[in-house]
Parts: structure tokens; sequence; C-alpha cells
């Protein structure tokens, strides 16, 4: 039962309570010392001066049109960005839509609820791929829809696997709902789907007419800069839902994201949308220094972001030895880590974030609890160089106490230390 009066004499809102609330929030006490959780960005790399600039500009020439709902560009959101935007997804991802098929989000997270809102039904079926991003699977917990797991390799989602499964379904008389993929820059894995899958996902997808929820908010991300065709961009048949974010790309703490669908789509999600539009000064600013700045800006986030995760790799191979596994992700902000089948990484975090590393573990990210247990996923985005060894070294520590792995830390005999 949820504990809502703090005193006796405050009011007590839990006999109140609606049905299936999610569990309670915790208070927030701070950041952690070594903080490897959530979707961070590098502080260093906010455009700090030139979002001045922008939000100086944008307000004298447009400040006035704050004064009405939408703007003066309607219920879309700020039509300079999402015109931005079209041009930036024909360029970047192959992407034909006009300004009117973006819908702009309170972040990304937002475009989620909205694709679940039109589509889901408790009861229903999903496809994801077998670990993914935790907003997403714990909303379609709450939502009493069936989340089933597609393997992946390297090149993310393997179709010999969504075959079979999408046959089994069938034959159960099953549709699924949608086919939910992050193909760019997986999360957590890091893989990019190359073309030719993406090319076989959707004649899967067509041939089984189950439409394709396209997640691709670390697209911009890359290390090489060599981003495939969206998804999205190939289907013939309007089939896909593509979602975009600035949260990775500029600052999680904007709350900017955008939905493209074709308007059928959009004039569905419109009306779930209740917040009466999207923060209006985030999109103007963006808006604003995007369209001088955006191209220019990459290259320096990815190059700041790479030098962090060859940090972060040096010293896990160093504390962890062979304990820890894993593959190099081709861009984004997270590195996805197998340890030992004797680590449960539930225990783990627990017990790293009294030493005060915060680690995300696996269970989280996995629709497949057990497969997700000895995992965990460290985002390398927010701590600086000295924090990711400082807190790697920590963690092994902390991994060794509780675990007894690694057994050899910094090639040292742990239980000599
Ligand atoms: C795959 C994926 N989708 C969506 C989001 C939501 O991001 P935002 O709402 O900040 O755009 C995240 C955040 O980490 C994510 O990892």
């Amino acid at each position: 039962m949820s504990q809502v009066a703090t005193d006796a004499s405050s009011f007590d809102f839990a006999p109140l309570l609606a049905a299936g609330l999610p569990a309670p929030a915790p208070r927030w006490n701070g950041f952690p010392k070594y903080n490897f959780i959530g979707g961070h960005n590098d502080a260093d790399q906010v455009p700090v001066d030139e979002l001045i600039a922008a939000a100086t500009a944008v307000l004298r020439r447009k400040g006035k049109t704050l004064a009405t709902y939408g703007l003066d560009s309607g219920p879309l959101g700020y039509r300079a960005l999402r015109e931005f935007l079209a041009g930036k997804l024909k360029r970047d991802a192959g992407i034909s839509c006009t300004a009117d098929e973006i819908l702009l989000t309170s972040g990304s997270l937002q475009g989620i609820e909205l694709v679940n809102g039109i589509l889901l039904n408790r009861g229903d079926t999903v496809l994801v791929e077998e670990v993914t991003y935790f907003g997403t699977l714990n909303r379609l917990a709450r939502l009493g829809v069936n989340a089933v797991g597609i393997p992946l390799d390297n090149d993310g989602l393997r179709m010999d696997a969504l075959a079979t499964i999408l046959a089994d379904l069938k034959a159960r008389g099953i549709r699924p709902k949608y086919l939910y993929t992050i193909p760019t820059v997986q999360n957590p894995t890091g893989s990019i789907m190359p073309l030719a899958r993406r090319l076989e996902l959707l004649r899967l997808a067509e041939a089984y007419d189950v439409p394709v929820f396209e997640d691709d908010c670390y697209a911009d991300l890359i290390w090489d800069g060599q981003r495939p065709p969206a998804i999205y961009a190939l289907a013939k048949h309007r089939n896909v839902i593509h979602i975009g974010s600035f949260s990775k790309s500029i600052a999680p703490a904007l709350r900017v994201g955008f939905v493209v669908a074709d308007w059928s789509v959009l004039a569905r999600m419109l009306p779930l949308k209740t917040d009466a539009g999207s923060g209006a000064l985030e999109q103007m600013v963006l808006a604003e220094y995007c369209v001088p700045h955006f191209a220019g800006h990459l290259p320096e986030l990815t190059r700041a972001l790479r030098a962090k995760l060859e940090t972060l790799m040096e010293a896990l191979a160093e504390q962890f030895g062979t304990a820890a596994e894993f593959d190099a992700p081709k861009g984004g902000i997270f590195l996805w880590v197998k340890l030992p089948d004797a680590v449960d990484t539930q225990k783990l975090a627990q017990a790293a974030l009294k030493s005060g590393v915060a680690i995300n573990p696996g269970f989280e990210w996995a629709p497949d609890k057990a497969y997700g247990r000895p995992r965990l996923r460290l985002c390398f985005g927010n701590p600086s160089h000295d924090e990711i060894r400082q807190g790697v070294a920590m963690l092994a520590e902390v991994c060794h106490r509780e675990f007894g792995v690694p057994s050899r830390i910094a090639n040292v005999a742990a239980a000599g230390r």
C-alpha cells in the first residue's frame, strides 16, 4: 500500500488513489558520485552560448506569438522546427515528409505514449527486441500488453527469429499490434541494423500486416556518421511510425521529441495529447539554434562521447579483465556489459549504489529476466573521464566483495588487496 500521508495531521490521500497506479517514486537525493545510469549527456557539449543567442533572437522576433496556444503554428508544434526536421530527416535518413507529417512532443517518451495510446488495448501483443528501452517495456507492462522479445545479433533484430515468431503467432491467431525497434544505435546494445536487414524487416512486416514502430532517438550519435536510411524512408505502404528526439543530440532536459507519421495517424494522436502543446520556448530556441549550428555541433559531440567510451572500455578491461564481456557500440551513450553468470546485477546495483556508483541492472532492459540478470548497462555520456575510471574501479571492488568476481582486479589478485 502506498503511503501518501507524511504525518498524523496531514490529509491521507491513500484511500482515494486510483486503482493500478505505478509504484510511488522515490525522493530525489541528488545524483550519485559515479553516475552511469539513465540517458544523461555530456554537460560540456551543451552549446550554451549559442542557445543563449538563439533564445534572445527568437524571443525578440517571435516572442509575442507565445500569447496563443500553439504559437502561430497550430497543434503540431512550432513550424520552423518542423521544417528544419523535415529537411534534416531528408538529408540524414532519406525520409520524405512535410512539416505537416511531424508532431513535436514532450520528449520522444510522449511519442511512445501516443503510439501506445492510439494502438494498444490490455491483452494485446507487441514485438520488441530481446533487450530494449526500459521506458518502453515498463509502459507496456503497465498497459497489460504482452511484449514478445525477438533475439538480436550484432546487426540488430535477427530476421530468421522474427520470421519464426511471426509465423508462430499467426498460427495461434495473434496479430501483433506493432514491431518496436531501435534500429540505429540500439539501446542498450549499440548496434546499427544494415540496409538489407531493414528491407527484409519491412518485407516480413508487410507479409504479416504488422506496422513498424521505429525509435531513432540515438541516430545522430554514430561514430562514423554513416546513418542508413530510416525504415520509415524505405516503407512503401506508410506502415511505419517514426519517432526521434533532441534529447541525445542537444539536451534531454529540453524535452523536445517528435513523431513522423501519416496525417491520418497524427490526427488520432492529437486528441490524446493532453498538454495543449509541448513547451514552445524550447521549440523556438531549438529551431533558431539548429538551422545554423546543428550539423557542425554533431561531430564535436560524437568525438567527445567516443573518447569517453574508449576510457570506459579501457577501465573495464583493466579492472574486470575477461570477466566483463562487451561489444563496442557503433555510437550512442551506452555500453551493454555481460558479467559472469554468478553475478546478479540487481543485487550488484544495490550494493554499488551504497558506494556511490549507479548502474542500470540488465533485468530492466530484458523482457526475459533471466537473460538480463548477469548483464548491466553503463551510460558514459555524463561522467568525466576521471569519474569513469574511478567509478569502474569502485564497481569492481563491490562486485568482488559481493560475488567474488573479478578474481583479479587491475591484474592484482583481489584477495590480497
Ligand atoms: C530508445 C529510447 N527511446 C526514447 C527515449 C526517451 O527519450 P526522450 O523522451 O528524452 O526523447 C529514450 C531515453 O533514453 C530511449 O533510450
